[in-house]
C-alpha cells in the first residue's frame, strides 16, 4: 500500500489496495489512521460491482448508516444512494446537482455521520470536481480572540432554516417535520484524535444559542467567510473512475461543482459511515432575538 498527499491542505491518494477483498487487520488500521490524518482519502482504481460491494468496501471504515431523507435512497439498500446527472427535486420535478453549496453532510440531526464515502462510477470528461474545506486548518488559523469567544457555543443546525436565494432540494412536509433543529457545538472536538474544528457551515446553520440575532448573523457570517471563502484551507477532487473517497464529515466541508456538460453522465454511489453524539448536552435552549 501506497499512501500519498494530494495537496498541502488535506488528503491523500492510496494505491495498491484492492477493496473488493476483504483486508488484513493491519492494512484496515492503516488506512483508517490515515483518514484521520489526512481528512480525506481517494483509493484508486477500485473494481466494485454494484451498490452492495461498494457498501463491504465502505464498511472497512465503521458502519454505514441509513440516510437520514428517503429521497435519492437505494431501493435496495437504504444505507446507499447514488447521486446522478439525473437527479430531481422531490417537489418540482427540475433537473438538480445536488449539494453545490459548501456542507458537511446530515448536519441537520442530532448525531452526524462521521464520514462520508463516495465510489465513481460513471465520471464527465471535464468538470464535476467535488471541493473540501479543511475545517481544522480554519479553526488553527482563527484569532485567538475569536477563538476565545467560540469555544462553548452551541449552534442550531435546520434543513428549514432560509436561505435567500439559495437552493438546497427539497422536503416533502412529511420529512421537514421529522428533520427538527437541532444543537451542535460550534467547535467541534474529533473524539478520535482530540482535533478541534470549525462545524458551522452555511447551508445547514441557523443561528448560534444565546447571542443576540444580529450579533449571531454577524459572528456566522465572519465564521462562513473564513472557512469557505479561503483557498489556503481548500482542495478540489478531480474524479477518475473507480476512485473510492472517504471524508471526514467532523472536520471538513464539502460541494459539488455545477460545470460539466448537461449531456455528460456522472454517477457516484455514496453512503454515510455512523458517527456519535457532537457533544455532551443536546438540549436545545431559547432561539436568538
Ligand atoms: C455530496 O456528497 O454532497 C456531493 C458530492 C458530489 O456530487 O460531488
Amino acid at each position: 500500500m501506497k499512501i500519498t498527499p494530494l495537496s498541502n491542505v488535506m488528503g491523500a491518494e492510496v494505491t495498491g489496495v484492492d477493496l473488493s477483498k476483504p483486508l488484513s487487520a493491519s492494512d484496515r488500521d492503516e488506512l483508517y489512521q490515515a483518514f484521520l490524518q489526512h481528512l480525506a482519502l481517494c483509493v484508486r482504481d477500485q473494481r466494485l460491482e454494484g451498490v452492495g460491494a461498494f457498501l463491504d468496501a465502505a464498511r472497512n471504515f465503521g458502519q454505514p448508516k441509513v440516510q437520514h431523507l428517503e429521497s435519492y435512497r437505494s431501493d435496495q439498500y437504504p444505507e446507499a444512494g447514488v447521486i446522478t446527472s439525473e437527479d430531481r427535486d422531490v417537489k418540482d420535478g427540475k433537473r438538480i446537482i445536488r449539494g453545490t453549496m459548501f456542507h458537511t453532510d446530515e448536519s441537520f440531526i442530532a448525531e452526524p455521520p462521521k464520514a462520508t464515502v463516495v465510489y465513481a462510477v460513471t465520471i464527465p470528461s471535464k468538470g464535476g470536481n467535488t471541493r473540501y474545506v479543511n475545517l481544522q486548518k480554519a479553526y488553527e488559523t482563527l484569532d485567538e480572540a475569536t477563538k476565545k469567544q467560540i469555544d462553548g457555543l452551541m449552534a442550531i443546525h435546520y434543513y428549514g432554516k432560509q436561505r435567500p436565494g439559495r437552493k438546497v432540494p427539497s422536503l416533502t412536509d412529511e420529512q421537514l417535520k421529522n428533520t427538527p433543529p437541532v444543537a451542535h457545538p460550534v467547535v467541534r472536538i474529533n473524539e478520535e484524535t482530540g482535533a478541534k474544528a470549525l462545524y458551522v457551515h452555511e447551508t445547514m446553520t441557523d443561528y448560534i444559542l444565546d447571542m443576540d440575532r444580529s450579533e449571531s448573523e454577524a459572528l456566522l457570517r465572519r465564521l462562513y467567510d473564513h472557512s469557505a471563502q479561503s483557498p489556503e484551507f481548500q482542495y478540489s477532487h478531480e474524479w477518475r473512475t473507480g476512485d473510492f473517497v472517504i471524508w471526514d464529515d467532523r472536520a471538513t466541508l464539502h460541494a459539488a461543482t455545477a460545470d460539466y456538460a448537461e449531456n455528460e453522465k456522472r454517477l457516484l454511489y455514496r453512503t454515510m459511515i455512523k458517527g456519535g453524539p457532537t457533544h455532551q448536552h443536546a438540549a436545545i435552549g431559547r432561539r436568538a432575538a
